[in-house]
């Protein structure tokens, strides 16, 4: 049996009730939602309307309309940034961002849109005073992660939130790593464009995400096309969320989103942090008793999300993961995780970390077998642990 600790790529395994409800949207209803009068499509479009009224009550969202549904976040970050964006615009952005962020940012920037990056500490923080003085007048959006999907490192958006909306600044994050596993109200915490996958720890199918728009925004869209209602018309609907969702749906996905939305309703993000504290909690202190390791981010568990990277002295990451995987069924992401920018904050260039990302599947026996085998493979490696 594989232990798997890479949740921060997607989590694995699904609860059962997500399983069956894939199941039987494929088997019983999988019908095109918003697109006939039958009984099918009508019955497959209160599904995705339930579904985003469950994701509106879960991030503390009003109107469930202004949820877009998107494949990932990738694509929901995609969405946010060149939607709202415009050559001559001033953004303020962090080192700790992944790709999803960084090059969409980098091909806005090749069109005149100004990105100015606020640099992290070396536990991958990012002071809130460091962004405030990065936020020169005429800034539009700070556009950040909520936690890294490198050192797990936990930023402080409920008191940056505030601070832009009273700036005026456009307040997005991207909470890929937080989502499902912190909770996020996106009213207190004054975002104006949310980023979520639905298939991290929302526990969701691969193939789901959303973009929250705060109702003040109008975005350009991504992408054009029929939206099932409106169809008269050539242009594309000014309303929320048509605008920004042409094609069909990923129903099927939807199903088992909403039902991954349920089951952390039922367990409560609280059962759900304090298991993921006591999994990171533990890997910390039995890392942190290995001579050879470094470990990075945050050395605590108070400010630490679900993803922890370490070095072990004269082992090549990959080698390291390669050798968990292969010798003890460990399942772990090395490298640079998408995230090079992250990495150069922490000083982990070329070769990167090993990550360990525990999910809420995760049991005590399965970090205690992988500081069993970290210590192994120290051991044989370096002569030493
Ligand atoms: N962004 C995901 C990760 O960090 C895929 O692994």
């Amino acid at each position: 049996m594989s232990i798997y600790l890479d949740n921060a790529a997607t989590s694995f395994p699904k609860p059962s009730t997500v399983i069956e409800a894939v199941e039987a949207t494929l088997r019983l209803n999988a019908a095109n939602p918003g697109r006939g009068g039958h009984q099918l499509s009508l019955q497959a479009g209160r599904m995705v309307m339930e579904c985003r009224e469950t994701v509106a009550r879960f991030f503390g969202i009003d109107d469930a309309s202004r949820i877009a549904f998107t494949a990932n976040a990738t694509e929901a970050i995609n969405l946010g940034l060149f939607g709202a964006l415009s050559p001559g615009d001033r953004v303020v952005t962090t080192s700790m961002e992944h790709n999803a962020v960084v090059r969409p940012l980098q091909a806005l920037s090749s069109k005149g849109v100004n990105v100015v990056r606020v640099m992290a500490n070396a536990d991958g923080s990012v002071a809130p005073a460091a962004i405030r003085e990065a936020c020169l007048p005429g800034t539009r959006m700070l556009v950040m992660n909520h936690c890294s999907n490198v050192t797990g490192t936990l930023q402080p958006i409920e008191e940056i939130g505030p601070w832009c909306r009273e700036q005026g600044i456009l307040f997005m994050v991207d909470a890929a790593q937080s989502a499902g596993i912190f909770n996020i109200d996106a009213t207190e915490m004054a975002i104006d464009l949310l980023a979520v996958p639905g298939h991290k720890s929302l526990l969701g199918p691969t193939g789901t995400g959303f973009l929250f728009v705060h109702s003040d925004l109008v975005l350009r869209p991504l992408l054009y096309g029929g939206t099932g209602n409106f169809s008269q018309s050539t242009a594309q609907p000014e309303e929320m969320p048509e605008r920004l969702e042409s094609g069909t749906l990923n129903t099927i996905g939807l199903a088992g989103l909403k039902a991954g939305l349920e089951f952390l309703e039922s367990v409560g993000l609280a059962h759900v942090r304090a298991h993921e504290q006591e999994l990171i909690g533990m890997l910390i202190g039995g890392l942190q008793e290995i001579e050879a390791v470094t470990l990075y981010g945050p050395l605590g568990t108070e400010r630490h999300g679900g993803a922890l990277s370490f070095n072990i002295k004269n082992l090549d990451p990959s080698m390291l993961g390669f050798r968990l995987d292969r010798e003890y069924g460990i399942c772990c992401r090395t490298g640079l995780h998408c995230a090079p920018e992250a990495h150069g904050s922490i000083g982990t260039l070329p070769e990167g970390t090993v990550r360990l990302s525990p999910g809420l599947f995760n049991s005590v026996e399965d970090i205690e077998k992988t500081l069993k085998a970290v210590r192994a493979i120290v051991s044989a490696e370096t002569g030493h642990r």
